[in-house]
């Protein structure tokens, strides 16, 4: 049994999307929309529309879109009916029982067997320091001065050089080899099932309920690689877990401090800075920055001195900004990472470093400075107009010329002059920006479709925007007319809705829709826009092209099916291809 159209509309309309979409996304409202850096493809400028008036979001960089339900399916990997009973339950609606489809029985079985098999792995691992073979095991982590409670609190074990044990351990345990592969810990092939981790140090990955959802094992020693990571399951997303997030969230201190591996967050907890978490040997993304959005807004980062390190903070800034949080960083130099800085010298000088923690735009800039020779005249000119650059990222006036004076001190650079240069570079940039973005909009809207189903799209998407158009383009085209499956399916809704309350909602439009191409396409449809600024000539030569358009095509559609025809469509059909000439259309 399946919820009925009224519950999910009820359900639907009771979560205002941008409600939904705002703790996953930093968003700002532009115009009509909302915007922001969109969720699922990596981007520095946000290409992400959520429209409160159509209870939807669209992007429009890689074309995703939909409504609440379809955002929680592709962003939280929620089936439509766990999506439904979350949004439900967000907004205090009873649902009426029903049972679960044999695929979500099946889902939901396997997520919870996966949170099982990680667990009872993470058991086995850590009760394997305390055998003979995982004598090593202990004997490394001693040896990186991890004391026994360190090892407790964050699980770490050991994983047997015998490459089956595991896999025979949880085999014994009664999961089935299907589950097993799942896991990502048990490696399937013709010759047989193995362990993917053997003869490592084993730290276990969880969420911020302290679930485990994978792994991560060093090698013992040198070798490549250095560490290997469990793979992405449907429990295990790297892009959106952050390690010691779970201890780091109830740390009460005022902030959080983001490094780079496992040592030095497990390194930093034990020396007290239990508000110390780390991406993984994956690229900061904005969903990690959504996720340290829950519990501050004040970010410490601590990323390996080495360029390699200096290279991901660079990239993590601007994702970290976008998502509103205020940013620092922390000089570790002459020590590669936190966890050798504290083996050297200590928390309390750890802390001292933290007190003098650099805002991330002058860490920007210092790392810039170190591309140029500043005692050369030429090199020196050359940087200060690449700081200049820099310095316009800052809209507002007293905010920037804050910064404009911090630089302008730092480096020796008079601070009028750089006050000049940088306006200069900010109205040029402003010019470039919105002709990108402006092209980008009409990119995204050349979606490649023959022009046929680009016709009935353009007249879908002015109906849509422009309700009023209702009484003039109805009195030329019909819901068949429309002969694009999606579109049609899509234009009968329309015009039942614009006929009974001369208004429509996208948003539960979508709701006809399963598959995530099919929500791409009806979503664009709402999204794109008849460029603002069109002139009322321009707009009524678009309107009479596009109606002729679809009509010809629907005519031609019909002439190939024309014996399929009923007598009555065949009269219709005559009646469209002789009042073909007629159409015209004037806006007033
Ligand atoms: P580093 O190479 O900086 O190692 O990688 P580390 O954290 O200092 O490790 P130790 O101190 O030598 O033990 C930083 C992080 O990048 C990921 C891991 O999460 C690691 O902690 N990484 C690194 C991998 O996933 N695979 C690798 O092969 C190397
Ligand atoms: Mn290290």
């Amino acid at each position: 049994m399946y919820y009925s159209d009224e519950i999910i509309e009820e359900v639907r309309s009771a979560n205002d999307i941008v409600d939904v979409i705002s703790p996953y996304v930093k968003l700002a409202k532009k115009g009509a929309s909302y915007f922001g850096l969109c969720p699922f493809h990596n981007e520095k400028s946000g290409s992400f529309s959520v429209s409160q008036s159509k209870q939807m979001y669209y992007c429009f960089g890689c074309g995703a879109g939909g409504n609440v339900f379809t955002f929680l399916m592709e962003y939280e990997k929620m089936s439509f009916v766990e999506s439904i009973s979350y949004l439900a339950n967000r907004a205090g609606i009873t649902l009426p029982e029903v049972e679960l489809t044999e695929e979500e029985k099946r889902r939901k079985n396997l997520k919870n067997q996966l949170y099982e098999v990680n667990k009872e792995a993470a058991k086995f691992f850590h009760y394997q320091l305390n055998t003979k073979p995982g004598e090593i095991g202990k004997k490394y982590f001693e040896k990186r001065g991890l004391s026994e409670e360190t090892q407790t609190r964050f699980g770490l074990g050991y994983s047997n050089i015998d490459g089956t044990v595991l896999y025979r351990y949880l085999k014994n345990k009664g999961y089935d080899d299907n589950v097993l592969k799942e896991s990502g810990l048990i490696i399937m092939n013709e010759r047989g099932a193995y362990d993917r981790f053997r003869d490592r140090v084993m730290f276990p990955i969880m969420d911020i309920n302290s679930k485990v959802i994978g792994f991560g094992g060093r090698i013992i020693g040198d070798g490549e690689p250095k560490y290997l990571n469990s793979p992405e399951t449907i429990l295990f997303d790297k892009g959106r877990n952050l390690y010691g997030l779970n201890f780091a969230k109830s740390s009460r201190q005022p902030n959080i401090i983001i490094c780079e591996g496992y040592m030095d967050v497990i390194a930093l907890h034990q020396a007290g800075f239990t508000q110390a978490v780390a991406a993984l040997g994956t690229a900061f993304t904005a969903a990690h920055a959504m996720l340290l959005k829950r519990y501050t807004n004040n970010i410490l980062m601590t990323f390996d001195s080495d360029g390699a390190g200096v290279k991901a903070a660079l990239r993590a800034i601007p994702i970290m900004k976008s998502a509103g949080l205020s940013v620092k960083a922390i000089d570790m130099r002459p020590y590669k990472d936190p966890d050798e800085f504290i083996k050297a010298l200590g928390p309390e000088e750890f802390q001292k470093r933290i007190d003098s923690a650099v805002n991330s735009f002058m860490y920007k800039i210092d790392k810039l400075s170190l591309e140029y020779d500043l005692n050369d005249p030429a090199e020196k000119t050359k940087f200060i107009n690449e700081a200049a650059k820099e310095l316009t990222e800052f809209e507002e006036e007293i905010e920037r010329n804050n910064y404009v004076e911090a630089v302008a001190q730092k480096f020796g650079i008079d601070c009028e002059s750089l006050k000049r240069l940088v306006n200069r570079y900010g109205n040029a940039m402003e010019i470039v920006q919105t002709g990108e973005s402006q092209k980008r909009i009409q990119d995204s809207s050349q979606v490649k479709e023959d022009g046929v189903v680009k016709s009935q799209q353009i007249l879908l998407t002015l109906l849509c925007n422009e309700p009023q158009l209702f009484g003039i383009i109805s009195k030329y085209i019909s819901p068949e007319d429309f002969v694009d499956d999606i579109y049609n399916k899509v234009a009968v809704t329309v015009y039942e809705q614009l006929k009974d309350t001369g208004n429509i909602v996208p948003g539960q439009i979508m709701n006809m829709f399963e598959n995530e191409e099919e929500h791409k396409k009806v979503a664009s449809l709402f999204s794109n826009d008849i460029r603002e600024g069109t002139s009322v000539k321009e707009k009524e030569k678009i309107l009479n092209e596009t109606i002729l358009n679809v009509k010809k095509n629907s005519l031609a559609f019909r002439n190939k099916n024309y014996s399929a025809l009923t007598g009555e469509e065949k009269q219709k059909f005559i009646a469209d291809k002789m009042n073909l000439q007629k159409i015209h259309v004037t806006l007033n």
